[in-house]
């Protein structure tokens, strides 16, 4: 690897530190611990923002090659993942829950799982791009970190869809 980072290690890292944080969320919901879930929500979003970025300014258009349409749903899945992030920082920012918030907090957390679990599956395939492409992977994936713009504040100022 000589681009700025191992953009296939670093894509799989970062699903795992998603999956743990969601399923700690998940946790922090049926127990309506808010500080908690809170807190976990703040990780992911800024996990997250350089994630989705690199995802959509570089390795989705990559994967076009093999997988065609299939990338417009998971473009659209992100789009469903940052209208329920707003809606759990919604929930978020009262003290307390009801059973239904909870409820509905943890099925968002179920279909970020879901996400994460259809997205891990790209990593396979990037396999088979060039090195050449896989540096130019790992240097935009290095960039978009670099910017360090949570999920929200990406979605809201600077995605294109
Ligand atoms: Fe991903």
């Amino acid at each position: 690897m000589s681009g700025k980072l191992d953009a296939i290690a670093e894509f799989r890292e970062d699903h795992r530190k998603v999956r743990d944080d969601v399923l700690e969320l998940t946790d922090a919901l049926k127990n309506k611990d808010v500080v908690k879930a809170r807190e976990i929500l703040g990780r992911l979003d800024s996990l997250t923002g350089p994630h989705f970025r690199y995802e959509e300014e570089t390795l989705y258009p990559a994967m076009r090659d093999f997988l065609g349409e299939y990338v417009d749903q998971l473009i659209s899945e992100h789009t469903d993942i940052v209208n329920t992030a707003k809606a759990c920082a919604g929930l978020l920012s009262k003290d307390e829950l009801t059973d239904e918030e909870a409820d509905e907090g943890q099925k968002a957390a179920k279909a970020l799982l879901i996400h994460v679990s259809n997205c891990d599956g790209l990593a396979i395939l990037s396999e088979r791009l060039t090195p050449e492409d896989l540096d130019n992977l790992g240097d935009k994936f290095w960039e978009a970190r670099q910017k360090d713009i949570s999920l929200l504040e990406w979605a809201e100022k600077i995605r294109a869809v």
